[in-house]
C-alpha cells in the first residue's frame, strides 16, 4: 500500500464482502471465530445495506452496524466500510418515480434488483449525500475503520441513462465543454444528415434513432455517462474526506470495463480496487486477469492496489458455473500478489441463503465448513498471506507500456466502421499475450501521458488521438524509444473527425509510410504473409494497401490481391524506431515481431521460464521478490541462478532447478 494505506492496513489484507444484514445475530460470533480461523484481518460491510441502514427516509437505524462493528474490532478484523449506495430502498424510487433510470429505448429500469438509479437524479444524490453523511459521521472514529468503500461497481447494471433528468445533464456537460451551439455544432460535424442545432433544448442523448444516431454524440455520451457516475462517487468522496478525515477511500473497478474511464475515475481514489471473475474453463483466463492487474497497477501509478472480489469457486451467472480446480484460487490469487496487490478479498464471506445469488460459492459454504474442500484452501491461504509482511508495500515496475485510452475505445467500436471486427480488449491481447507468455513485465498508459520512462511503447489500434498526444508519441520514438503500432491507428481527432491528408496523418511521418486503402477481411478469411526471413504467417481481422515513404519492409502479403505489398514495416526516426503491423498476425507471428521490438529496445524478461511458469518481480529499495506461479496440472523446473528463501514457507532455495508442483506458487526473496 501507500505510506497512507500501510498505517491503516500493515498486513496483506485477506478477507471479504460481509453482509451480516442476511443473517440472524447468533451467526455473527461464528462468523468472527471463522474469519480468526482463517486469517481474515478485513471486509467489506454492508454494501448492500441501505435499506437496513435507513427504513425510512431520515430514520436511521445504526444499532445492528454498532453491533458488529463492535465485534469485528474485538476480534481483531478491520472494517472496509461500505456507504450502501448501490442499492436504494424501494421507499425512495417509490416516492420518486423519476430517479429511476431509462433506457435508450425508453424503458424505466425498476426496484426489485439493485443498481436502479439515474446517476443524474437529484433525488438520488441527495438521498445518497444524506446516507453518507450520516455514515461518515457515525463510525468516523470507530476503531475497525480501515478504509471506506463507496458504493459497488458503479455502472455495473447501469451505465448511461437516457431520462429527462440524464438529457438535461448532458446539456450542462456540453454547454461547459463547448460554451456555444456553434460550436457543439462544429464539433458533432451536424452539417451530415440536416442534425445543426438552433438550441440547447434540441440536444437529446443518442435514444432510439431510425438509424445510426452521431457518431460525434454517442462519444459524448460516453464521456458524460462516466462522468455523471463520477459526479456520484464524487459527491460521496467530499462527504467523507470532510467528517473522516484521513481515511483511505476507494470503489471497486471492473477490470477493463468498457463504460467508465477508469484512468479520471482513479485519480480519485487513495487506493485502486477491482474485481476478477475469470471463466475456470477459458484457457487463457490466467493471461487475462495478469493483464487486468497490470491495468490496476497502472491506474494507480504503480501504488499497491487490492483484488477486492473474486471467487473463492464457482459463479452463478454464467450459462453454465465451471467449478475452479484445486489449487486455482490460490494460485490466481498469489497471481494478484504478484502484479502488485496488497490485498486479496472475496464475493463473499458467507454464502447467501436467499436472493439471485445463493448459488455463488462464498469463503464459508452453505454445508459445514470443515467437510468443504474450499473452506480448507481458503484457511491454507489466509495463514500464508499472514506470512508475507515483507511483501507489504513494495513495487512491480516495468519498462514497457501498451496504450490504452478508454476515448480510442469508445469511438474504435462505435457502428459504421469499415469494420465492426476490431475490437478494443482483444487487440491489447494480441500484444498482452506475447509479453505475458515471455514474462516481460508491462504496464498500461495513456497516450497522452509522459511516456518517458518506458523504452517500448505498444499502439494497438489507437484509432482515436489528439495532437498533442500523438506529438508526445513521436517525440518518444525521437528520443530512443521504440514504438509497435497497429492499423487503423491514427485515424480520428477526439471530436471522432478523420484527421485528413493521408492515413494515419498523425503518425505518417513517424512510421515513414502512407496508408493508401484499407481491405477488411470477412469473418473466417485470412490472409498470409511473409516475413523477410523467409517465416510464413497468417493475418485476420484487416489487412491494408501501404505505401513506404522511408520505412523498410519486414514482412509482405503473400498471395491476396494485395500479393507483394507490406504488411509489417520498420522506420528508424530520430534516435528510436517505430514498428507498423497492418493486420492482425496469429500469435506466432506476434510473438515474433514484438520479441525483436523487445530485444531491440534493450527489455528482459523478468526470468527465462518454462512454458506456463509466470514470473514477476515485486521490489522495495532493499530487497527483490521473484514471484513464480505455474499455471501447468504438472510440475515444472525453474531455473534459478541465484539463491534465496521462499517466502510461502520459508524455506532455503538454491542455485540451480527449482521446482514448483502443479498450480505451484513460490516468493523467493532473493539473497539470504
Ligand atoms: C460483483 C458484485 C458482487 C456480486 C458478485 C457476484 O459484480 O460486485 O456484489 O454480485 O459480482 O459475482
Amino acid at each position: 500500500m501507500s505510506e497512507f494505506m500501510l498505517e491503516r492496513l500493515p498486513h496483506m489484507a485477506y478477507g471479504g464482502d460481509y453482509n451480516p444484514d442476511q443473517w440472524p445475530e447468533e451467526v455473527w460470533e461464528e462468523d468472527v471465530r471463522l474469519m480468526q480461523e482463517s486469517g481474515v484481518n478485513l471486509v467489506s460491510l454492508g454494501i448492500f445495506s441501505w435499506s437496513r441502514l435507513e427504513p425510512q427516509q431520515g430514520r436511521f437505524d445504526f444499532a445492528w452496524l454498532d453491533r458488529i462493528m463492535d465485534m469485528l474490532h474485538e476480534g481483531g478484523v478491520r472494517v472496509d466500510l461500505a456507504t450502501a449506495t448501490a442499492s436504494p430502498p424501494p421507499w425512495l424510487s417509490h416516492a420518486h418515480l423519476e430517479m429511476l433510470p431509462v433506457t435508450a429505448d425508453g424503458v424505466r429500469l425498476w426496484h426489485g434488483a439493485r443498481q436502479h438509479y439515474c446517476p443524474s437524479s437529484p433525488v438520488y444524490r441527495d438521498a445518497a449525500r444524506s446516507l453518507v453523511g450520516a455514515l461518515a459521521a457515525r463510525y468516523a472514529n470507530h476503531p475497525a475503520l480501515a478504509m471506506w468503500h463507496v458504493g459497488n461497481e458503479f455502472g455495473c447494471h447501469v451505465a448511461a441513462c437516457y431520462c429527462d433528468v440524464s438529457a438535461a445533464g448532458f446539456r450542462a456537460w456540453l454547454q461547459e465543454r463547448y460554451g456555444d451551439i456553434e460550436s457543439l455544432n462544429r464539433a458533432w460535424g451536424t452539417d451530415f444528415w440536416s442534425q445543426r442545432y438552433s438550441d440547447w433544448d434540441e440536444v437529446l442523448p443518442p435514444r432510439r434513432t431510425p438509424t445510426w444516431p452521431n457518431p460525434s454524440q454517442q462519444l459524448d455520451f460516453m464521456r458524460f455517462s462516466s462522468d455523471a457516475l463520477l459526479e456520484c462517487y464524487d459527491i460521496e468522496h467530499a462527504v467523507l474526506t470532510d467528517k473522516s478525515p484521513g481515511v483511505p477511500v476507494t470503489t471497486n473497478f471492473m477490470r477493463f470495463f468498457k463504460p467508465l474511464d477508469y484512468w479520471k475515475w482513479a485519480e480519485r481514489e487513495d487506493v485502486v480496487s477491482d474485481d476478477v471473475y475469470q471463466d475456470p474453463a477459458d484457457p487463457e483466463a490466467g493471461m487475462r486477469s495478469a493483464m487486468a492487474s497490470d491495468l490496476m497497477r497502472s491506474l494507480g501509478r504503480g501504488r499497491p492496489w487490492i483484488r477486492m472480489e473474486q471467487t473463492t469457486n464457482r459463479v452463478n451467472w454464467r450459462d453454465v458455473n465451471v467449478p475452479k480446480a484445486p489449487g486455482q484460487m490460490r494460485l490466481w490469487s498469489y497471481q494478484a500478489v504478484a502484479r502488485g496487490a496488497d490485498a486479496v478479498m472475496f464475493f463473499q464471506w458467507r454464502q447467501s441463503r436467499a436472493g439471485a445469488e445463493k448459488f455463488h460459492s462464498a469463503m464459508v459454504p452453505h454445508g459445514r465448513p470443515e467437510s468443504s474442500p474450499t473452506w480448507h484452501e481458503v484457511v491454507k491461504l489466509g495463514r500464508e498471506l499472514g506470512g508475507l509482511d515483507a511483501v507489504c508495500g513494495s513495487r512491480v515496475t516495468a519498462e514497457v507500456a501498451i496504450l490504452h485510452d478508454w476515448d480510442s475505445w469508445w469511438a474504435l467500436e462505435l457502428p459504421s466502421k469499415p469494420s465492426i471486427r476490431i475490437n478494443h480488449v482483444a487487440q491489447l491481447e494480441s500484444y498482452y499475450r506475447h509479453l505475458f507468455d515471455a514474462n516481460v513485465t508491462t504496464d498500461f498508459a495513456r497516450s497522452s501521458d509522459d511516456l518517458s520512462a518506458y523504452r517500448l511503447v505498444l499502439a494497438p489500434s489507437v484509432y482515436l488521438i489528439s495532437d498533442e498526444a500523438a506529438a508526445k508519441l513521436t517525440a518518444f520514438v525521437e528520443a530512443g524509444g521504440t514504438l509497435v503500432m497497429s492499423f487503423f491507428s491514427g485515424i480520428v481527432d477526439p471530436f471522432e473527425h478523420i484527421w485528413l491528408g493521408g492515413y494515419p496523418a498523425p503518425f505518417r511521418r513517424l512510421l515513414g509510410l502512407e496508408v493508401v486503402d484499407w481491405l477488411p477481411l470477412s469473418d473466417g478469411e485470412q490472409v498470409v504473409l511473409r516475413f523477410n526471413e523467409g517465416a510464413m504467417a497468417r493475418g485476420d481481422v484487416w489487412s491494408e494497401q501501404i505505401a513506404p515513404a522511408g520505412a523498410e519492409v519486414l514482412a509482405r502479403f503473400s498471395g491476396s490481391s494485395l500479393d507483394g505489398q507490406p504488411a509489417v514495416t520498420s522506420h528508424r526516426f530520430g534516435q528510436g524506431r517505430a514498428i507498423y503491423v497492418a493486420t492482425r498476425p496469429d500469435p506466432a507471428a506476434m510473438a515474433r515481431v514484438l520479441k525483436s521490438a523487445v530485444s531491440e529496445a534493450g527489455v528482459k524478461p523478468v526470468l527465462e521460464a518454462p512454458a506456463g511458469v509466470e514470473v514477476v518481480r515485486r521490489s522495495t529499495p532493499r530487497s527483490s521478490m521473484v514471484f513464480l506461479l505455474n499455471h501447468r496440472d504438472g510440475h515444472v523446473e525453474v531455473p534459478l541462478s541465484d539463491p534465496g528463501v521462499n517466502l510461502v514457507d520459508g524455506s532455503e532455495v538454491h542455485r540451480g532447478l527449482f521446482r514448483l508442483g502443479p498450480r505451484g506458487v513460490a516468493i523467493i526473496r532473493e539473497g539470504w
